[in-house]
């Protein structure tokens, strides 16, 4: 995007799709044998599926999971015929046939969406490839143990149906001490040996984290792709993936004693120069942030002030040198001092909700993963 684009919008959203396959060849190299995945569900947690997931694919990666059929539909064709794309969500009732029309693989999670992918299998005259999810401890998605084993009881259970995979979802990946790992592990594995030469997979991002035992036939991070990170309270070893600037749209000086932005909730302790923004929660940047969020310059870091609003924030600038910043310079609000943990710790969240926040209104660009012969071929 040219210099003159980029002034019709108020913040700056660069995404370095270099880091973000580096990240993803981080974790495939952290495992001994089976396959690295990507979950590029909510377009690909808000950095843009479109790019994500072909330049993911371009380095290597070949099975992507989003959560509904409707970005399955989106994106399926925008990778070759050889990436298996899975819908976390399950083919709802009634939609099943959808699902083969789109090339799509369903995650089944209860007994009628098993029954309901049996039933088409039987009409289309032709084995469906699914993946099976049983709950071991979210009691979200996924076969509680008793429908386990009723499935696997009854006499037509799978039939006609290509299980590709057996496949459950970690509670506390990112806390390695917790019991609760190794309880699911141990429900995984017994699930697993009742369906002898399945394939198996467990592990999102942090779970990869948590050792070979994990890692079964396919891993399926997606924040660590995008730069979160994996384990609570240690250094994280995947590269930041995006960088947020903001726009200065103007400089102001206040005297000492001077209240701040809508319903007055900061008051300058000093004289001040202050810079407004061209962002605001309008753009996913949390109001949470108001008062605790910080935006650097030139590695100084320069405190949010008074209350975010809808298309403006404030900044207090006083520390920078005079006439450092004008109208129309940028501010990073993220960068890798200051990344999405950080930002997620001062607003009182995670980094996923930063990242999915992200605002429709940016000024996008992607940097890196150049194209090659791979996807035209
Ligand atoms: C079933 C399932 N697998 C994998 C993931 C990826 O998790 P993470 O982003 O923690 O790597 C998710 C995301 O919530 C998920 O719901």
């Amino acid at each position: 995007m040219s210099g003159e684009a980029f002034a019709a919008y108020g913040a700056r959203l660069s995404i370095d799709l270099d880091a973000l396959c580096d990240n993803w060849r981080h974790l495939r190299g952290r495992l001994a044998s089976g396959d690295c995945g990507a979950v590029v569900k909510a377009d690909a947690y808000g950095l843009g599926a479109a790019q994500v997931a072909p330049a993911l694919y371009r380095a290597g990666c070949r099975q992507f999971f989003v959560a509904h059929l409707n970005e399955g539909i989106v994106l399926r064709p925008l990778l070759p015929a050889d990436a298996t794309l899975s819908v976390l969500h399950g083919a709802h009732p009634g939609s099943e046939a959808e699902f083969v029309r789109h090339g799509l693989q369903p995650v089944l999670n209860s007994l009628p969406q098993v029954a309901a992918w049996r039933a088409l299998a039987g009409r289309l005259g032709r084995p469906l490839p699914a993946i099976l999810q049983i709950d071991t401890g979210m009691a979200r998605l996924g076969l509680d143990a008793g429908e386990f084993a009723q499935l696997l009881a009854s006499a037509d259970g799978l039939a006609g149906i290509e299980l590709r995979c057996l496949m459950s979802h970690l509670v506390s990946a990112e806390d390695p001490a917790t019991p609760i790992n190794r309880r699911q592990l141990a429900d995984f594995r017994a699930a697993l040996a009742r369906l002898p030469g399945v394939k198996a997979s467990l592990a999102n991002s942090s779970g990869i984290f948590l050792g070979a035992d994990y890692h079964f036939d396919l891993v399926r991070p997606g924040a660590a792709l995008y730069g979160v990170a994996p384990v609570a309270g240690q250094a994280n070893p995947l590269r930041p993936v995006v960088r947020l600037q903001g726009k200065v749209l103007q400089i102001r000086r206040i005297a000492a004693g001077t209240a701040v932005g809508y319903s007055h909730t900061w008051t300058a302790g000093r004289d001040s120069r202050l810079a407004t923004l061209a962002v605001g929660y309008a753009d996913g940047y949390l109001r949470s942030l108001s008062n605790r969020g910080v935006a650097r310059c030139d590695g100084v870091a320069l405190p949010l002030v008074g209350n975010i609003s809808m298309d403006t924030l404030i900044v207090d600038i006083t520390e920078l040198p005079e006439g450092r910043l004008g109208e129309g310079d940028y501010v990073d609000l993220a960068d890798p001092v200051n990344g999405v943990d950080a930002i997620a710790g001062r607003a009182g969240t995670i980094g996923y909700e930063i990242l999915t926040s992200l605002g429709r209104r940016y000024a996008r660009s992607y940097l890196g993963a150049a194209e090659d012969d791979a996807l035209a071929a």
